[in-house]
């Protein structure tokens, strides 16, 4: 077997896998978030590690899959979240993560004092996510921290450290820090240097499906695990993703609608043509490189308004009932940026709004608008693709949005493309089984080992009509955030 570990936000899920890309057995364990401050976002990364080992002990105890079976291990991970260590690799606080937006100031110093010479080296803009300014935040507010700081890491590579002892950043997590040069695929001493950011800091890099070792002694005692099992660097969740879902070959395009929503295009080249406008990360397939626009509020701004509104029915009746309005929702028109939006507009202020109220409408007609609103976000996304000559055939939808053959056929309508499904989706975990795969030596490499892994379902055409409605409606959609900019606190 090998085992792919996805580390998410909200929940760890390991899944084990056999050489067919047949999964044997899943567990997962959820762990708390914690919000001490508007805006903070952190975790212990001590609950990673403890949920993953709980949920690899219940693979082996009470799923049957045997220890010595298990050839290799490779991990996904939500990214950019700070892990701070000191001279022991101990946690020097608890991590911040990749939805923490407490670092404007920085992200303004940052651009301000590099401009588009921080695009041209790390392929993408100071954004509060990413972990360039978490380290600088660190450094101005909490001295006493940042001075016992000897290495940073990411929240997978923390795991994988603990169970391995050695330490390491793969280049499609390390491009998230904003501190990698993309193209000479090394930390960037410019970047180093102009913020006072030791060197050494920085954890040495490898590709993803490199092997780091095999499990330390002390946490095969633990965990139960055999120190002959392989551990492979792994990924970043959206690599992962991309890989689980066969974006491993140009023009494929992969629209993933989870809490937030991701559309992310396979790249050939380090050449960054998109001046930051989206993010440009290393894929995990070594030498390529994807790009990505992030809808921060996608299924987030649904479920939101299921909780609040809709609570007496399930999900699914509710999707239903919605696709039962006409397209419009009787005029009503939604845009997800509840919680700020990433792409375009990289505004963690601006917030969503409802235009076109009409008191014929009911809460089936909001549930059809915003389901509208996220698919017009991810346009939104696709039309910088257009703007810069990109084209693309095929879009893979994945996540939530992937669950519903309306909300697939209203992908297909919006973005006016072919899209498909997939019949065995399992998210990134899938991608990092892939990665543990191709590094055994299993497969040539994960082109070869998508063949036998992921498997396309149905296609949903465009339809020509619908098309033509979803235009008229995004040009109005389009409009919303200059006109509401400035009523946002
Ligand atoms: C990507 C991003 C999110 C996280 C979620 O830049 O911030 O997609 O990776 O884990």
């Amino acid at each position: 077997y090998v085992l792919g570990v996805d580390l998410g936000t909200s929940a760890v899920k390991v899944s084990a896998m056999d050489r067919e890309g047949t999964i044997k057995a899943q567990q997962s364990y959820e762990y708390p978030l914690s919000q001490p401050e508007p805006g903070y976002s952190e975790q212990n990364p001590q609950d990673w590690l403890y949920g993953t080992t709980i949920a690899i002990d219940r693979l082996i105890l009470r799923d049957g899959i045997k220890a010595e079976e298990i050839k290799g291990i490779s991990y996904s991970g939500q990214m950019h979240g700070l892990v701070l260590l000191d001279e022991n690799n101990k946690v020097l606080r608890p991590a911040i993560l990749w939805n923490d937006t407490r670092t404007t100031k920085q992200c303004q110093e940052i651009m301000d004092k590099l401009g588009d010479k921080f695009i041209d080296i790390t392929g993408n803009r100071a954004l509060e996510g990413f972990t360039l300014p978490k380290l600088l935040w660190v450094k101005e507010n909490e001295p006493d921290i940042w001075a016992k700081a000897k290495h940073f890491v990411l929240p997978k590579d923390y795991v994988r450290l603990c169970m391995t002892g050695k330490i390491g950043m793969d280049y499609s997590d390390a491009t998230g820090t904003v501190l990698l040069d993309i193209k000479e695929l090394k930390w960037s001493s410019l970047l180093c240097k102009t913020f006072d950011i030791p060197e050494s800091m920085c954890p040495p890099l490898m590709e993803s499906i490199d092997c780091v070792g095999t499990i330390s002694d002390s946490y095969s005692m633990f965990s139960g695990l055999s120190t002959d099992t392989k551990v492979f660097a792994g990924g970043g969740d959206n690599a992962c993703g991309a890989v689980g879902a066969g974006i491993l070959q140009p023009n494929m395009v992969m629209s993933s609608i989870g809490t937030s929503g991701v559309v992310l295009k396979y790249e050939e080249n380090a050449q960054v043509n998109y001046h930051g406008q989206i993010q440009y990360e290393c894929h995990a397939i070594p030498n390529t490189y994807y790009s990505m626009g992030v809808t921060l509020a996608a299924g987030h701004s649904l479920n939101w308004f299921k909780h609040k509104f809709v609570s007496d029915m399930s999900f699914s009746d509710m999707v239903e009932e919605a696709s039962k309005r006409p397209i419009g929702a009787h005029g009503l028109l939604f845009t997800p940026y509840v919680v700020g939006e990433r792409t375009p507009y990289a505004d963690a202020d601006i917030r969503g709004s409802f235009i076109g109220i009409d008191s014929i409408q009911d809460r089936f007609d909001f549930a059809r608008a915003i389901m509208e609103g996220i698919t017009f976000s991810f346009r939104d996304i696709l039309k910088i693709y257009e703007e810069n000559g990109q084209d693309f055939d095929t879009v893979v939808a994945i996540g939530g949005g992937a669950k519903s053959a309306f909300w697939l056929q209203m992908q297909a309508d919006i973005f006016n493309k072919p899209v498909i499904s997939l019949t065995n989706e399992q998210g990134p975990g899938l991608g990092a089984a892939m990665l543990a795969a191709v590094g055994l030596g299993w497969f040539k490499d994960l082109q070869e080992c998508a063949k036998q892994f992921v498997h396309f379902g149905k296609k949903y055409l465009p339809n020509e009509k619908n098309v033509q409605c979803y235009n008229q409606l995004d040009e109005l959609y389009r409009q919303v955030y200059g006109q509401t900019k400035d009523l946002s606190h």
